[in-house]
């Protein structure tokens, strides 16, 4: 088994400073992109980036992907967390709306966000994040936080990079 990586303890359910959750994003980037390196299976991938975003991202109460199995339709994939809605079709949800736009959806209140689907009473905040293979939408990086605005611009940023170095 390997060691996953290497970050400071941090108790689930945290949400840090926003300047400290960019830093420990930062060092985590390297380790997660040296895991990952050479692997082209898309379970393979999206396991591993589960996996490592929720140690890395303390603030999430869910953490994975849900993947394009019809045209518009969504299955859930690779996830740590509570267990998450088995399908979401284009027209329902944060996560929906990002396959149906292809664009990065932050939401920092979900209760604000109409057709939310609460599959976690707790969940307060979402980042939401399309991954591209060749182009096209295959699947969604689902993040959830039990916290109001429990990501920021600057976080999705960087996933968005790391999506789009990791899956081709
Ligand atoms: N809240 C999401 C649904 C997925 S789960 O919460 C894991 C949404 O509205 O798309």
């Amino acid at each position: 088994m390997s060691e996953g990586i290497l970050l400071a303890k941090v108790a689930r359910g945290t949400l840090l400073p926003e300047a400290d959750r960019v830093a420990r994003l930062e060092l985590a980037l390297p380790q997660i992109r040296a895991a990952v390196a050479g692997e082209t299976d898309e379970v393979a991938l999206q396991a591993t980036l589960a996996c490592l975003l929720w140690e890395t991202l303390a603030q999430t109460n869910w953490c994975g992907f849900y993947r394009r199995v019809e045209a518009s339709l969504l299955a859930v994939g690779p996830y740590q967390g509570g267990m998450g809605c088995l399908r979401i079709p284009f027209d329902k949800g944060v996560c929906g709306a990002c396959a149906r736009t292809g664009a990065t959806q932050l939401v920092p209140d979900v209760h604000v966000f109409p057709g939310h689907i609460a599959c976690d009473g707790a969940t307060r905040s979402e980042l939401v994040i399309p991954v591209r293979v060749g182009g096209r939408v295959v699947a969604v990086l689902d993040l959830d936080s039990p916290h109001l605005n429990g990501f920021s611009p600057a976080e999705a940023r960087i996933l968005e990079d790391l999506l789009a170095c990791t899956f081709v």
